[in-house]
């Protein structure tokens, strides 16, 4: 059904000057509505998370698979009380560590959390945002918020207004306009329900930050157990319509093995998702973006799902990102990217003085 999508404008640094805009969109929350909103991660797409016929509506207007599960959030930290019981001490640490801001506990849930919302688990993810937009929100709303990322399931996360526009205009009640969200890769998923913290979702709160707070914790890999602890992590994801190669190694190598397999590919509408350090090396004949500074991960973390959708807008068919060396956020940074290439990735050491394997 076709829905009379509104957008609105926010005061991303105030938004209690824009304070009609938020009454207006919680006022949709309550009667069942859907609202997409800004957070510091990616924008979320949210409906009252304690009524299952508003959070079935938010799987519909995605196409979102029925057993992947909602992340609750809330606007203090009492709140978590509403959705979670037996708290380890690692939640009151961890919190108090990075709360507001983008960490995801998984905690056993409370009878108060509907099943649709947690896709029939027993356990509940809860993210308390820095972003003071979707805090007011969630506030007026009177309700923890049920928010999945407001793309369209597969898509790369939306990280301004207009990408949620794109995706899911027609199909939402409003949109928020916050502005460019400030991490640009969504949150770390923490899973407490065990003995030890394990990392679900890798993001901008690193295994070594949290390793600093709890002393151990595991970073749990994509293909390491059949059935993926955060449901979400087995669907594809950040998929623009190019194909996307990875092209690892440092500046002068990737780019120079980039330049090759264009130099192959002729014919092909290629872009590079290029690096300050690079932006001055590749030959004219692709659509070259630049992602932000190797040195620098949290800027390309900031850009990465915006070039994808940048990329798709100018119809390119192959794109070759240069890969980042995985530590700290870039690790992070790298986990979407390499699930938005599908895993294809070219290590531009071995490819430099050789002659290029190209599918
Ligand atoms: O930064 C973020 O986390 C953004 C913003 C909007 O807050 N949200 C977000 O939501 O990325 P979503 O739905 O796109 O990703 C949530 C992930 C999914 O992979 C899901 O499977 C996992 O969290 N998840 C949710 N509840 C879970 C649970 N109880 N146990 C394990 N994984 C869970
Ligand atoms: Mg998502």
């Amino acid at each position: 059904m076709f829905k009379n999508t509104i957008i609105k404008k926010i005061n991303e640094d105030d938004p209690l000057a824009d304070i009609s805009v938020i009454s207006e969109a919680a006022k949709i929350i309550k009667n069942g509505g859907l609202v997409a909103f800004p957070t510091e991660t990616v924008y979320g797409l949210g409906a009252n998370g304690f009524n299952p016929e508003a959070v079935k509506k938010i799987f519909l207007a995605k196409g979102r698979p029925q057993d992947n599960p909602l992340i609750l959030h809330i606007s203090e930290f009492e709140m978590i009380n509403q959705i979670a019981r037996d708290l380890p001490d690692a939640a009151f640490a961890l919190a108090k560590a990075f709360w507001p801001g983008p960490l995801t506990l998984i905690l056993n849930k409370k009878a108060s959390v509907p099943y649709e919302t947690s896709s029939g688990l027993e356990t509940v993810a809860v993210r308390f945002p820095e972003n003071k937009t979707a805090r007011l929100l969630i506030e007026k709303s009177e309700t923890p918020i049920a928010a999945p990322s407001a793309n369209l399931s597969g898509r790369p996360s939306p990280t301004r207004a207009s990408h949620v526009e794109f995706d899911l205009s027609g199909k939402i009640d409003m949109i928020i306009d916050g502005g460019c969200c400030k991490h640009g890769i969504e949150s770390t998923i923490a899973d407490l329900t065990g003995d030890i913290p394990v990392i679900l979702r890798p993001g901008s709160i690193t295994p070594e930050m949290i390793r600093e707070i709890t002393g151990k914790c595991i970073v749990s890999e994509p293909h390491d157990t059949e059935t993926p602890k955060a449901p979400g992590m087995k669907y594809t994801h950040y998929s623009p319509q190019a194909m996307v190669t990875i092209v690892t190694g440092s500046a002068d190598a990737a780019a120079d093995t980039i330049n090759k397999l264009i130099q192959k590919n002729s014919g092909m509408k290629t872009g590079i998702m290029a690096t300050e350090e690079t932006m001055g090396m590749y030959s004219k004949n692709a659509l070259i973006l630049c992602a932000g500074s190797r040195s620098d991960p949290e800027t390309i973390g900031r850009n990465l799902f915006k070039l994808l959708r940048k990329f798709d807008y100018y119809g390119i068919e192959q794109v070759y990102a240069e890969g980042l060396t995985e530590i700290g956020v870039a690790a992070s940074v790298m986990n979407r990217l390499k699930k938005a290439a599908g895993y294809d990735i070219i290590d531009a050491r071995c490819h430099l003085d050789g002659d290029i394997d190209t599918k």
